[in-house]
């Protein structure tokens, strides 16, 4: 078989990608390879903008030779032999040097050897993601299909390579359940039981966080996570992010709400940025569990800093926030005061638990009408009102959004004519000469 024709058929700049790196490989007599996903995905038909070549040979050198040719950003692993070309229009370019792997111990990262186009496919996670292309221009398109995953494809299974799969890499077995969810496959019976081994050995527990939490990320960040959240939650539990996480229906109803509320987020407020959606699910994810061991996961699981603010703030304000949204009497000001310093995922979460009408009204007021509200004065009106700069200026202009946001004043005229009432006897301020 050749996938030459499939392959042509890329958008432009991809098959152009392509096309130079076969001539490149010719001139350097090496054997050059597209692979992994990529193939995978060539053969579904779906887009993938990230170009997966095998070089065998120095896949360094070919990477500084590519770039010479394609321009863009070069990093290169000279550990591993791998670089990364990163180009316009969010491409991405990573090549390989043909490997063999070996681990010492289960868990941890191989030792990298030199190999053939056949070993660094044999090392790979599954049978759909363990094919490739040739790309020299001689017998461009021939097709290397050593472990049948094209027939995989086609019976949408999900099958490892060797019996030790899951327990060399355990970031294996989130990567099944996310490309379970993401073609509609499922593990095939002896996977399963593959699968179920690692798992009764608790196999992503032993494993170092980090690689864990960029896998857990990559699985939320598809379409469908919260199916993604049951299909963990059956066949392994979430004792590798922190015993005590419990899928109960009423988590799994508040996931739900909160994707709905992620990907509903710009189209009912179209001047919000989008959401990182992934986020919010990981927070509701750890509802329920008390604050210290939140603190915990964000720390073992190296969360950025902002990331861990907003994982932080969720579980320490909501409560309290909720119950200060559903008072009867509540000035929008104040609502606006205690929203400001929120992120939107936050607030999206407040918004997605909140029961009463009037805490969601007040919700909803404040992303459509308040927030990033702006004063038509400013300082230098303050001034010609015969006020000295200084610190007071920002106090007496937050006085006044808030009057605004309470309707108090609406226009120009109203912010002045209030400055003018109030702004004095509040903030003491040095007056020149013409208003003394
Ligand atoms: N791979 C692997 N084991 C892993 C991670 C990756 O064998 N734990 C191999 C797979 O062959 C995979 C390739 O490396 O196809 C590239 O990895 P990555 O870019 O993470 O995955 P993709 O399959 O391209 O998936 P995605 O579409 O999500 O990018």
């Amino acid at each position: 078989m050749n996938l030459k024709n499939k392959i042509k058929k890329l958008p432009k700049d991809i098959l152009s990608i392509i096309e130079k790196s076969g001539a490149l490989a010719d001139e350097m007599s090496v054997s050059v390879y597209v692979v992994g996903g990529f193939v995978r995905d060539v053969l579904l038909g779906r887009p993938n903008l990230d170009v997966d070549i095998v070089v065998e040979g120095d896949g360094i050198l070919f990477a500084e030779n590519l770039k010479n040719i394609l321009g863009g950003n070069l990093v290169k692993h000279i550990r591993f032999r791998t670089a990364v070309l990163s180009l316009e229009n969010n491409l991405k370019v990573d090549i390989a040097s043909s490997r063999s792997e070996n681990y010492v111990s289960f868990g941890a990262l191989p030792v990298v050897d030199k190999g053939t186009i056949r070993d660094d496919l044999f090392r790979r996670d599954f049978s759909i993601n363990a094919m490739a292309a040739f790309i020299n221009r001689h017998n461009f398109g021939y097709f290397l299909d050593y472990f049948k995953g094209r027939q995989d494809l086609k019976n949408k299974n999900i099958r490892v390579l060797h019996d030790l799969s899951f327990l060399e890499d355990a970031t294996r077995m989130l990567r099944a359940l996310r490309f379970e969810q993401r073609y509609g496959f499922r593990m095939e019976k002896h996977t399963r039981q593959l699968f179920a081994e690692a798992a009764r050995r608790k196999m992503l527990d032993k494993i170092s966080k980090h690689r864990v939490r960029d896998e857990l990320i990559l699985g939320l960040k598809e379409e469908s996570p919260v199916k993604l959240l049951g299909r963990i939650d059956k066949l392994y539990g979430f004792s590798f992010i922190c015993r005590g996480i419990k899928l109960t229906s009423s988590k799994k109803k508040f996931l739900k709400t909160i994707e709905n509320t992620a990907s509903s987020f710009c189209r009912d407020y179209p001047k919000k940025r989008a959401l990182d959606a992934w986020l919010i699910i990981f927070i509701a994810l750890l509802e329920g569990l008390d604050f210290k061991k939140i603190r915990k996961i964000c720390h073992d699981f190296a969360f950025s800093k902002g990331d861990s603010r907003r994982i932080l703030s969720f579980h320490e304000i909501n409560k309290r926030i909720i119950k200060f949204l559903s008072r009867k009497r509540l000035k929008s000001s104040l609502v606006y005061q205690k929203f400001e310093p929120l992120s939107f995922e936050v607030i999206a979460l407040i918004a997605a638990k909140v029961r009463s009408k009037i805490a969601r009204k007040r919700i909803n007021e404040y992303l459509l009408l308040h927030n990033g509200i702006a004063l038509a004065i400013n300082g230098s009106h303050l001034k010609e009102l015969g006020f000295v700069p200084g610190p007071h200026f920002k106090k007496m202009l937050t006085k006044v959004l808030h009057a605004k946001i309470d309707k108090v004043v609406k226009d120009q005229e109203g912010e002045i004519n209030f400055i003018k009432k109030h702004g004095f006897a509040s903030q003491e301020p040095k007056l020149r000469g013409k208003f003394r």
